[in-house]
């Protein structure tokens, strides 16, 4: 405690200054500002006013420049400047930060196509039991109130007394109306939008100036998080059962804060630190948000998601967000987004639900039947044809449209390869449309087979089927003729869950001391709710309308675990985000339906903790975790002092509450000693101990907890004492773990895990381990007593 006390006055890291670019025309920048000490929103807002007014010529074009002023629950504001602005304010007396707002996007695999994911039918008891005192914040493209997922239950409750929230007028969206006790807020925000993309009504999409949905990503992620309980839900058909949220009593509200820009939502960093600033005052808490910025990452203070949700942290509100999608072919590492520790990052995975479909071809000599995946809902008759009669070298890719040729593809089912060309379906389809086609077969490599609802009948075949039509082709005297049944609806697929191949990968690149992903989600073929006036496909020549609709993504796994937080908050009302993370993380699961360790679409082999975090989320066995990792505001301060921020910044930040234990030490460490409920260490040079921390949260006052420890290849490890004793409730006990190289090694990762248990809670933390050594150390085994 000594030490930790002794600040730390630094220079200060002028991080403030790294964004800023020196150009001439504005744009819209975020001045950061951190805690607000005047507790009184006009107050504030005349403060940054006059702020604003130092590097204007009048307070006239100060009061012009700004977008907004935040000030309900953290100071701070966007305006537009140019860089000399932008500079001479990152310069001022209290400011932390000033960054050029950047355009987010969704998290759904694929941009103007959207995907699709499904819920199991079952309503377990325990959802029906929680929930109605949350309120779970959707920060996503708005929202369809229509939809039966957000009409109230028949005896649901009034809305909670302390709610001040509210739901706001807008195109299509009248809150006497469309508001009830389920949906209790929507709001929107649109100007960061409007600045970077111009006027809404000049951007050639259909989108409402309201909390109304269009692109259906928000009202989608929304049932999936709160949805209220639906029967007989279906996609044409398929995927039929009841649709319902995770926390289906929870109440919903809705910050659309991501705008249709050519059917691709765009995510302004200036709205979405409005919608923060609104949704920790209005009372939400839990923030679900689907969205991240691609590479390269910023340092934390400088991107709203860190922004928003450290202040949200502090005030006990929870906020889960995806780890994002790789649109390539294969999941690279170190893509993983949203990696500040108080907040959850969360993957994709598969269910046990599968779509298949039967081909049936006949080419007068010989009959040939074959299943593939799909959405059909009509069945399809045409003539089979290989991509080459369309497209140069046969890559279906609108750019290789034989143009000389130009034979139209009408009535033709084309048999399009991933592995030639274009490795996504999503470019083939555009391209087979082109040519007039009637349908689509394409063949993939079968782990990254995921099928989407189109705009022609696609069927996913893998590559060994796509082979066999090839020859199929080769063989036919004329184009075969190829019969499409309707999609079929089976569950119990293996195996599941599979990490999606889609979904992004560990290591943090920001913080190698901390493992992210934190867990694993449903993310592939989620069928969820939908408007009724956008089309599955978002095509404007789709002409169909749904309410449910199948989507793919790190979007969809978020919030999943944003309900299941929504019932551990209801359960456990007194418990942190950090506890509640916890819980969720030492629960989850690593094992598939088949009790075999859970694969990693893409290579298919077993996933490590970079893939699927902790592992798939238990919201039942997270209701009664056993112990938890807790940790405080100050444990991210010290987080932070270790990343090398100032203490003066760290202050700024920091509401008083918190204790103020804001001493930096002297010595920056790595950040493994951060109790956090997985363990990683990036670099293990030599011996190293490192200090966890638990809580009896369990049923039983009295507890006995003993350790299990699988240990990294080529790490001695230790863990002492082995045995954990409470005899209260709440009581705390601390560990320490022993960590020694025992090889030669730089620069790979190695998996172990250390799993407490009282025989009926297993309390699971994977330990990550890179071993970086020249030498190696073969003495006698560890002795932990003297390095403790
Ligand atoms: C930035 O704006 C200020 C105030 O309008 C102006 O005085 C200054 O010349 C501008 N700087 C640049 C580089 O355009
Ligand atoms: C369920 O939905 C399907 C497809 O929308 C419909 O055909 C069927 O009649 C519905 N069944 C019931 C019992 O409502
Ligand atoms: C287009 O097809 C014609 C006829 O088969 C062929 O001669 C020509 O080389 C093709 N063009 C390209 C760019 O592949
Ligand atoms: C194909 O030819 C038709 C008629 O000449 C033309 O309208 C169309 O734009 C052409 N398509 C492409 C992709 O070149
Ligand atoms: C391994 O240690 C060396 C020397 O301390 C260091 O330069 C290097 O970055 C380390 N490698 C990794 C992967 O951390």
């Amino acid at each position: 405690m000594a030490t930790y006390l002794q600040c730390f006055w630094g220079l200060s890291l002028t991080l403030s200054l790294y964004f800023i670019q020196s150009t001439a025309t504005p744009h819209v920048y975020i001045v950061y500002l951190g805690v607000s000490h005047i507790h009184d929103p006009i107050l504030t807002s005349k403060y940054h006013h006059q702020l604003l007014s130092n590097v204007f010529a009048s307070e006239e074009d100060a009061k012009q420049s700004i977008l907004y002023s935040y000030k309900h629950s953290f100071s701070g504001f966007s305006a537009k400047l140019n860089s000399t602005q932008a500079t001479s304010l990152a310069k001022m007396e209290g400011v932390i930060s000033v960054f050029r707002s950047k355009t987010l996007q969704l998290h759904t695999t694929r941009s103007w196509d959207f995907l699709g994911l499904t819920l199991d039918s079952k309503v377990t008891p325990w959802q029906l039991a929680f929930g109605d005192d949350i309120v779970v914040g959707v920060f996503d493209t708005g929202i369809w109130p229509e939809s039966e997922s957000f009409q109230e239950g028949p005896r649901m409750r009034p809305i909670p007394p302390n709610w001040k929230g509210e739901c706001v007028k807008g195109e299509r969206f009248d809150p006497a109306k469309d508001c009830n006790r389920k949906l209790i807020g929507a709001r929107y925000y649109l100007k960061g939008f409007e600045y970077d993309y111009g006027p809404l009504s000049k951007s050639g999409n259909p989108e409402y100036r309201s909390p109304r949905d269009f692109l259906g990503h928000g009202t989608h992620t929304a049932s999936t998080a709160v949805g209220s309980i639906v029967k007989n839900a279906s996609f044409f058909g398929l995927g039929q059962g009841i649709a319902r949220g995770g926390a289906p009593r929870a109440r919903l509200a809705v910050y659309k804060i991501c705008w249709g820009k050519k059917f691709v939502g765009k995510c302004s960093e200036a709205d979405i630190l409005a919608a923060f600033d609104d949704a920790l005052h209005d009372g939400v808490h839990v923030i679900s948000a689907s969205f991240g910025e691609s590479p390269p990452f910023r340092p934390f203070f400088e991107s709203k998601a860190a922004i928003g949700s450290f202040h949200a942290m502090q005030l006990g509100i929870t906020v889960v967000f995806s780890a994002g999608n790789n649109d390539n072919d294969e999941p690279d590492p170190s893509l993983v987004q949203n990696v500040q520790p108080w907040s959850i990052s969360v993957a994709a995975s598969s269910i046990d639900r599968m779509f298949p479909t039967q081909i049936l071809l006949d080419n007068t000599l010989s009959t040939m039947d074959l299943m593939g995946e799909s959405f059909i809902t009509t069945e399809v008759k045409g003539k089979l044809a290989d991509s080459r009669i369309y497209f140069q070298d046969g890559i279906c890719d609108r750019d290789y449209y034989n143009t000389t040729l130009n034979k139209s593809a009408a009535g033709k089912v084309v048999l399009c390869f991933s592995t030639i060309g274009s490795e996504l379906s999503g470019e083939a389809v555009a391209a087979v449309k082109m040519a007039n086609g009637l349908g689509l077969i394409f063949a993939a490599p079968m782990t990254m087979q995921i099928p989407y609802v189109e705009i022609i009948p696609t069927v996913l075949v893998n590559i060994e089927q796509g082979s066999k039509l090839k020859d199929y082709l080769a063989q036919s005297p004329r184009f075969p003729a190829v019969q499409i049944k309707p999609t079929k609806t089976i569950i119990g697929k293996t195996p599941a869950p599979t990490v999606a191949t889609f979904s992004s990968r560990g290591p943090s690149s920001r913080t190698p001391d901390i493992l992210k992903p934190d867990v694993s989600a449903p993310g592939v073929n989620i069928l969820a709710a939908w408007p009724t006036d956008t089309s599955p496909t978002l095509s404007p020549s789709d002409k169909r309308s749904v309410k449910w609709n199948f989507q793919s993504g790190t979007s969809m796994s978020c919030p999943h675990v944003s309900g299941a937080v929504a019932l551990i908050k209801s359960a456990h009302p007194n418990w942190s985000p950090s506890a509640i993370r916890s819980a969720l993380m030492t629960t989850a699961y690593t094992r598939d339906t088949t009790f075999d360790s859970i694969l990693a679409g893409g290579s298919m082999k077993v996933s490590d903790p970079f893939d699927i975090g902790a592992g798939h989320i238990d919201p039942f066995k997270a209701m009664d975790p056993g112990l938890v990792y807790d940790m405080k505001t100050s444990d991210y301060i010290l987080f932070l002092c270790n990343m090398g921020y100032t203490q003066e910044n760290i202050e700024k930040i920091v509401l008083p509450s918190a204790g103020l234990e804001t001493c930096c030490p002297k010595v920056h460490k790595t950040n493994t000693n951060i109790n956090y409920p997985s363990i990683t260490v990036s670099n293990l040079e030599s011996t190293m101990t490192i200090k966890r921390t638990v809580r009896n949260v369990g049923q039983n006052r009295n507890a006995i907890y003993f350790a299990n420890i699988v240990k990294p290849n080529g790490v001695e490890v230790v863990i002492w004492p082995r045995i954990l004793f409470f005899s209260w409730f709440n009581e705390e006990n601390s560990y320490y773990v022993t960590l020694k190289p025992r090889k030669k090694s730089q620069g790979r990762y190695d998996f172990g895990e250390i799993v407490w248990s009282d025989g009926f809670h297993h309390v699971r933390s994977p330990l990550v381990v890179l071993v970086n050594t020249t030498t190696v150390d073969y003495s006698d085994s560890i002795t932990q007593a003297s390095t403790i």
